[in-house]
């Protein structure tokens, strides 16, 4: 038994890029486990560590058919979360009203506290849902605005949240003010300003999406929420691709209210999702679902959703243990190096262009590929039909081009084939 597992931890450094997913039993989860912490004992794991970044790749269940390169859209779990997932699934069915109200419903609190260990704040300011859309939109509906109050939001938001501020224009009155932004962009001045420059004594709230999902621009949360707060202006931050992407802490942001997903970044089952409101603005926000006492300031008013599946929501904690085992940090700076690799190698071929900003602090593992002379969805075309590379072609406002996101198992001859793939099509 020992010389097995032996051999397998010692195979799962040596075998790289081989997935043993489908196939992992949980015997083989505790060696990888193992193999990785031990491996992170001994070295560095920096971001160009490939006998690192291999074994984290066999925690996942990559496709044999096809080169998943659209992780901006959501992400897959590792085997330890999805292996949790269906055995509490499988639980809840012994059994549903006991083991989902008087078991898993048990785990809420502490996992209200892993969460917010990982993201450095209080845990009585975070409400644990189902998406970046419910929690923003709890926000967004939730604010007692009145005819005339203003909000700042830009076109480059995401469509979710643009409806809901549509709606209550249309429902309330309220006043919309649009900024339009020229992106990419590195000029921190430039972006400040843009929102800057539409308050005005009437604006309520700003709105600012901290990494762009149209081509994963960041822009300075920071200066804008402080600018906003100088003028009394409140800030609603949408997180949904920065939460466990970029290194920061929630309260770094100086939002006053914030919304992620779980299953992008973090890698949490598909439907998981965190709100966090600043703990003297949580009683002036009225739940989306009502709650006993929507006026307390008691964020768990934010989780009267009806029945959720608790499966889903109780293997969060199992992508916090893996984000943990990884490192934050250590991730963070992988998704940057995956993004410049293939972006550096690209942007030698004639007629390649991106249309994200590529540095550090400007961007993580999300950029836009760009063609002279082909537009998005043939680019997109190409990449699927000859080469089976999954990808998303991007046209929206004044942003055009193909999203290209790696994620943490992604391989470096991954990103040749998609680099010898574009090369390939630009001499088409
Ligand atoms: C910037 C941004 N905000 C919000 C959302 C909505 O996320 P969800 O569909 O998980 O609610 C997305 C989804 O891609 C997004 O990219």
């Amino acid at each position: 038994m020992t010389h097995r597992r032996q051999f397998l931890r010692q195979s799962a450094t040596a075998l790289g890029a081989l997935s043993l997913g489908p196939l992992m039993a949980h015997e083989q989860w505790l060696d990888l486990s193992y193999g990785i912490k031990d491996y992170l004992r001994k070295n560095e794991g920096g971001p160009m560590d490939e006998t690192f970044w291999s074994q984290v790749r066999q925690a996942y269940t990559t496709s044999p058919q096809i080169l998943n390169l659209n992780n901006g859209g959501v992400s897959p779990q590792p085997i330890p979360v999805q292996r949790a997932m269906i055995r509490f699934y499988e639980m809840c069915n012994e059994g549903p009203t006991y083991y989902m109200w008087q078991i898993l419903d048990q785990g809420r609190e502490p996992l209200r506290l892993r969460l917010a260990g990982l993201a450095g704040c209080d845990p009585d300011e975070i409400a644990i849902n189902r998406n970046s859309s419910e929690a923003l939109e709890t926000v967004i509906f939730g604010l007692p605005l009145k005819a005339g109050d203003e909000v700042v939001l830009a076109r480059q938001d995401y469509p979710n949240m643009i409806n809901a501020w549509k709606q209550r224009e249309k429902r309330d009155g309220i006043v919309l003010k649009w900024i339009n932004l020229e992106l990419p962009s590195q000029d921190e001045d430039y972006l400040f300003n843009s929102y800057a420059k539409a308050f005005t004594s009437k604006t309520r709230l700003v709105q600012i999406t901290h990494v762009i999902n149209w081509n994963g621009q960041v822009l300075p949360a920071r200066r804008i929420a402080d600018a906003a707060h100088q003028q009394g202006i409140e800030v609603l931050i949408d997180a949904a691709h920065s939460f466990a992407h970029l290194e920061y802490r929630i309260p770094d942001l100086g939002a006053d209210y914030y919304g992620t997903s779980l299953h992008k970044w973090l890698c949490a089952p598909f439907g998981s999702g965190m709100l966090w409101i600043k703990k003297d603005k949580i009683s002036g926000i009225w739940p989306l679902m009502a709650a006993p006492q929507p006026d307390s300031d008691d964020i768990r008013k934010f989780e009267s959703l009806g029945t959720r599946s608790l499966p889903i929501e109780h293997a969060i904690g199992e992508a916090i243990d893996f984000e943990e085992m990884i490192g934050s940090s250590r991730k963070s700076k992988r998704l940057w190096h995956l993004k410049d690799y293939w972006t550096s190698r690209a942007l030698q071929i004639p007629g390649v262009s991106i249309g994200s900003p590529l540095d550090p602090g400007w961007s993580g593992a999300i950029a836009l590929l760009q063609m002279e002379g082909k537009s998005p969805s043939q680019v997109a075309e190409f990449l699927f039909s000859r080469y089976r590379i999954h990808t998303v072609a991007i046209e929206w406002e004044n942003i055009k081009g193909v999203r290209i996101t790696p994620h943490v198992y992604t391989s470096l001859k991954d990103l040749d084939l998609l680099v010898n793939a574009i090369r390939e099509f630009a001499t088409h």
